[in-house]
């Protein structure tokens, strides 16, 4: 009977969510690793095997945007009580409302919204029987006030933070840690895919994926979210608790256009 504990990350393969792969392999779970594609995850899991050869590794190649992702994964998982669960991915867009596709839009609120809702549900409910259980759920400072030109994937973030916020209070009772990072600019293949340009007096000060993961680790069962990065949290209480709610939106608005300038084509 493996007696080791179990964590499923979704969204595993690079940045953020392989950090987290790693730490946990170290910490002494098994992992069940999630993403689309297979190579990246199968060169994540050569890696870790060669440091950690007792680790066992599981893979699940899902697209979580799609309907029956959930149910997809809980059958992967065979019956296999998760212990950590961390939920990474996000699907994001740059540019104005309109000029995204409804489809777009949609798939987005599916990937960071609905499956994240149906498989903390999911894990949820045996962690709460068996009053044990952490769970991580990665949000953004873009979702801490209006983001113009990011509207649909600030919007998800602001739900993740206020989602993971709320059950870090219902389920103490249960002993299952809830914890939401509020992550800023963070050197990922997702972020760094975007190409921002870094210029003008808001330069934000770009983190590793293992000091974010750092981070949540010394905060889980502490708080219900923070801010990761001395500045980050600067800028947050900056922009929440000092200026006037226009200054802020209108902030992110133009620190936005400045780093994507050029792919922001308003739509007529
Ligand atoms: N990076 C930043 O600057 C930053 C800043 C603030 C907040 N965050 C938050 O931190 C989290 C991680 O961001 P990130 O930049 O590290 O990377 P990411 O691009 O959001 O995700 C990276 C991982 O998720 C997988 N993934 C993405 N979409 C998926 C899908 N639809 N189904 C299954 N797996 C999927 C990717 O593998 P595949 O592509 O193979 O599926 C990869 O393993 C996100 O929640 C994001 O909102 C990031």
């Amino acid at each position: 009977m493996n007696l080791r504990k179990q964590a499923l990350i979704a969204g595993a393969s690079e940045g953020i969510g392989a950090a987290f792969a790693v730490e946990l392999a170290a910490r002494g779970y098994d992992l069940w690793l999630l993403a689309r594609r297979i190579q990246p995850l199968q060169l994540l899991e050569s890696q870790i095997a060669a440091v950690y050869p007792d680790c066992l590794i599981h893979l699940i190649q899902v697209d979580l945007a799609i309907e029956d992702a959930c149910a997809r994964i809980i059958d992967e998982l065979k019956g296999t009580a998760v212990d950590f669960f961390v939920y990474n991915a996000a699907l994001s867009f740059i540019g104005p409302f309109l000029s995204i596709s409804i489809e777009g839009h949609l798939k987005l609120v599916d990937v960071n919204i609905r499956t994240l809702m149906k498989l903390t549900y999911s894990l949820g409910q045996g962690m709460c029987q068996r009053r044990s259980g952490q769970v991580v759920i990665m949000a953004s400072l873009a979702g801490v006030q209006g983001s113009p030109y990011l509207t649909s994937y600030a919007s998800s973030k602001s739900f993740d933070r206020i989602f993971g916020e709320s059950l870090w209070y219902e389920w103490k009772e249960y002993n299952v840690q809830v914890l939401t990072c509020v992550a800023g600019a963070t050197n990922t293949p997702g972020y760094t895919n975007t190409s921002p340009v870094i210029k003008g007096f808001i330069r934000p000060q770009v983190q590793t994926p293992a000091q974010v993961v750092r981070a949540c680790f010394a905060n889980l069962g502490k708080v219900p979210s923070f801010v990761s990065g001395g500045s980050n949290k600067l800028g947050f209480i900056v922009m929440n608790r000092l200026l006037p709610r226009k200054w802020a939106v209108s902030i992110m608005a133009q620190s936005t256009l400045s780093m994507y300038g050029d792919k922001i084509i308003k739509a007529d």
